[in-house]
């Protein structure tokens, strides 16, 4: 960059800025292993601003990509030191742990000129408090569902609280709970013990002291990402996630089978009211609360007669939405996440492909429950419409492997989002090895 400041110096300090800022380019480092952090590898290698790409801890998906460096997303000290030795100039944090926990301010004050993708740790309460998620709601007038909160204090009046509800009803562990803290329970008696579970046995220890207890809505859920600098925002393309184990959407929550982009159900109507009633005022909140918030902002939706509601925020991108939603982006992505770090986003309509995507979780058996890890993996070649991200693999003595529940992420893209589904499961059933099950149904109610 120095050198091409000093060959433009005899133009005026605003062309050498334009100059810098077009042709800027720096290594980048992502946190995370999972097929979203494969993803955002994927499109963050394509920028013309990434002069080398490392991912800490990566998988050997990123590996094909950039360099892995054995390195926990939540260990601070390594991060900072790989971020000194490695000369990064821009830090994506793929999941929420670190930044519920405060990378972003750790590395803030250390490093005052890296662009960190992701919220400082008062922001990403959003996520990591349902309670401080839900207050900011109600503050900003962002519709959601009815609550109450409760903690060892209150319990009583929980209790009473709860037996006076309808049913379902919903109860919420506060804290990050690894997507288990909530129960729907159709009973008051599932309720009481789920709510007896969460303050007084601590089933999700820290996370279960305070309990929010909401409203059931009965609707159909989608989710919608904005990159924001706190003030500005750019929306990505809507997405909808596939959580259950099985068929039908039935059986216990994943991290997510399968999603898909677009969303069929979001007409320009129902567009219209998620950016004025939920987009704008969340960004607005952000501002007025002087929230240092750099990075996505995840709206967990419900649609209830036509309408829409937050069920929840997450303060990073989700997954497998990533996997349906980055490869529908003609962006350079890169280029969009370096004006965050001065709020000089441009509040613009990015530019997607007209091509819809579906992507195919391949899972170990047994997941979510007891599974086994170390299959050997053998992948079928695929064409140019289709990407195989990986999620829970590893190399073991040049073998791909299995690593995890989730394990490979196959996506496609077409015009018909009918012909990227039939596309990704054709390669989900080709991809071999023991136990490896995946969800036949993905994008059931639009095809
Ligand atoms: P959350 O962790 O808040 O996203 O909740 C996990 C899942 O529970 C959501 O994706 C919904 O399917 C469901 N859920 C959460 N809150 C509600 C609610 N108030 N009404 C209906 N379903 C809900
Ligand atoms: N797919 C939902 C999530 O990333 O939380």
């Amino acid at each position: 960059m120095r050198k091409i400041i000093k060959k433009f110096k005899t133009l005026s300090f605003y062309h050498i800025s334009i100059v810098a800022f077009t042709f800027a380019s720096m290594n980048i480092l992502i946190l995370g292993s999972g097929g979203r952090e494969h993803t955002l590898a994927w499109k963050i290698a394509q920028s013309k601003h990434c002069t080398k790409l490392y991912i800490a801890p990566g998988n050997p998906g990123t590996a094909t990509l950039g360099t892995n460096l054995p390195v926990a997303v939540t260990d601070f000290e390594s991060i900072q030191k790989t971020i000194e030795d490695y000369s990064i100039g821009m830090l994506v944090v793929g999941p929420e742990d670190p930044l519920v926990l405060g990378i972003h301010d750790f590395l803030n004050p250390l490093f005052p000129d890296l662009h960190i993708i992701g919220p400082s740790q008062y922001a990403a309460q959003l996520e990591g408090s349902k309670a401080f998620a839900k207050e900011f709601m109600q503050k900003n007038r962002i519709p959601t569902a009815a609550y109450k909160e409760f903690t060892l204090e209150n319990y009583d009046t929980g209790v009473t609280y709860i037996q006076n509800q309808t049913l379902p009803i919903v109860l919420k562990a506060d804290g990050l709970a690894a997507g288990k803290g909530v129960v729907i329970a159709s009973t008051h008696k599932e309720a009481l013990e789920s709510f007896d579970a969460m303050i007084k046995q601590q089933k999700f220890g820290n996370a279960g002291n305070k309990v929010v207890i909401e409203e059931f809505l009965d609707g159909i859920e989608c989710s919608y990402f904005a990159i924001t600098d706190g003030e500005n925002y750019c929306l990505l393309p809507s997405a909808k996630d596939y959580k259950r184990i099985g068929q039908g959407d039935t059986g216990l929550n994943t991290g997510g089978m399968g999603a898909i982009s677009p969303v069929p159900f979001v007409d320009a109507a129902f567009h219209e009211k998620v950016v004025e009633q939920i987009v704008k005022p969340t960004i607005q909140g952000l501002k007025n609360d002087n929230m240092d918030y750099k990075g996505f902002v995840f709206f967990g939706l419900i649609k209830v007669n036509n309408e829409p509601y937050v069920i929840e925020y997450n303060c990073r991108m989700g997954d497998p939405e990533t996997e349906v939603v980055l490869p529908r982006l003609k962006n350079d992505l890169v280029a969009i996440f370096l004006q965050l770090k001065n709020k000089n986003l441009t509040t613009q309509q990015l530019d997607f492909s007209e091509q819809a995507a579906a992507t195919v979780m391949v899972v170990s058996g047994g997941y979510p429950e007891q599974y086994e890890k170390g299959k050997n993996i053998e992948l079928p070649s695929v064409d140019e419409n289709s990407l195989v991200f990986h999620a829970g693999t590893m190399l073991q003595n040049n073998q791909l492997v299995s690593n995890g529940g989730r394990v490979l992420s196959i996506t496609s893209l077409s015009l018909k989002l009918d012909d990227a589904l039939q596309q990704s499961k054709i390669i989900a059933r080709q991809v071999k090895f023991e136990k490896a099950y995946f969800r036949e149904d993905i994008g059931w109610e639009f095809v």
